[in-house]
């Protein structure tokens, strides 16, 4: 049975107590963060972290995020925390940002995925926050979504892959900011950005200096060893996806000619982006790069309701967010991807 706590209008605090009730018992707790929901238990407890894995049908060494709530749970996690650590917690925590660490002996290995290293981050969410604070342990949680598909931005998306699987849904309305956190690795010199996300990286590298970009972020076949996530497919909705990119109005035009070649194919079109477009569905995602992200997501599993056969999505520049909109764009399409 699938308890649903809804928060939405007022977060009230015997409420969130329920759920971190729940927590300490080893149960499976939905919750919303400021990037997107996650699937929270006890990291501390092995066996529920291991229920995580089950329910998403997530690969064993694909490892978790922990969340915490102060800085003093850091210490424990963490074996080493170097200085670029302490000087990027303390400015972006609580935040969209999470920290590639040493792992400490009390962090479980189902959590890292035999790794040695630990992720951690502070989200900067009060319901969350809540609910760390009040089951008085670090919380483990993936996205909250069936392993390779969109991340949920509302409790109904958690509901559509969970909905009488997991014990407790905490219902904080939509998610701000709508793409997962940013992830760094600090046990490298220079520090290397694992996923680009919610925090942009600009704003990184203005604290520590120049940050080496991953390849695998931009999807080149590498060494995954380091960061296990990055093989795996994700954010696939059934149909197929094509992420169109250049200049705008070429962009838009090379839409228009798709739209037109696949419908003579007989076949429904969706597309995703700024532009209006005579398509079978369109869905706005919004003018700057931030209500883009935010919509992104949801966009995705709104286009698989629908049944289109392709969605064609637009490109953004790859500033700010928009490095995080576009490795999750190019992810969804399978790296079909059509310069213009
Ligand atoms: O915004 C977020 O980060 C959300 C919310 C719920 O906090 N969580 C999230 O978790 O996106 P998940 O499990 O969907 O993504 C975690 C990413 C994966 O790509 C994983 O491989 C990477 O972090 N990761 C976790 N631990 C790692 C480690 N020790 N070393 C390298 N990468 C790690
Ligand atoms: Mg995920």
């Amino acid at each position: 049975m699938t308890i649903i706590i809804n928060v939405r209008e007022r977060i009230e605090e015997w409420k969130i107590r329920i759920a971190a009730g729940f927590i300490r018992e080893g149960k499976l707790v939905a919750f919303p963060t400021e990037t997107v929901y996650g699937l929270g238990a006890n990291a501390l407890d092995e066996n529920a972290v291991k229920r995580i894995f089950e329910a998403k049908g997530r690969p064993a060494d694909n490892p978790l995020i922990i969340h915490i709530a102060s800085f003093e749970q850091l210490e424990v996690l963490a074996k080493e925390i170097p200085e670029e650590a302490e000087m990027l917690a303390k400015r972006f925590w609580p935040g969209p940002l999470t920290l590639v660490l040493p792992k400490s002996e009390v962090v479980p290995r189902v959590i890292t995925g035999g790794l040695d290293t630990v992720a951690v981050r502070m989200p900067a969410h009060e319901i969350a926050l809540k609910l760390i604070e009040l089951s008085e342990r670090p919380i483990a949680a993936p996205s909250a979504n069936i392993s390779g598909k969109p991340s949920p931005t509302s409790a109904h998306h958690v509901a559509e892959d969970f909905y009488g699987k997991i014990e407790c849904i905490i219902d904080g309305g939509e998610t701000r900011i709508g793409v997962e956190s940013t992830v760094i690795d600090l046990t490298e010199w220079p520090p290397v950005l694992l996923r680009p996300g919610g925090l942009p990286l600009e704003e990184i590298e203005k604290v520590i200096g120049e940050i080496r970009i991953h390849p695998a972020v931009y999807g080149k076949s590498v060494d995954t060893a380091k960061a296990p996530g990055m093989k795996y497919r994700h954010y696939a909705p059934s149909a197929e996806v094509i992420v169109v990119e250049g200049p705008r109005d070429k962009v838009r035009r090379k839409i228009e000619e798709l739209i037109a070649k696949f419908k003579e194919e007989g076949k429904k079109v969706g597309v995703i982006g700024s532009g209006s477009y005579d398509a079978d569905e369109v869905f706005y995602l919004g003018d700057t790069v931030e209500e883009i992200a935010r919509n992104l997501f949801k966009a995705l599993r709104h286009m698989d309701r629908t049944g289109v056969d392709v969605i064609l999505a637009e490109g953004v520049e790859e500033k700010g967010l928009g490095l995080a909109v576009m490795n999750r764009l190019r992810k969804a399409s399978g790296y079909r991807i059509i310069k213009v």
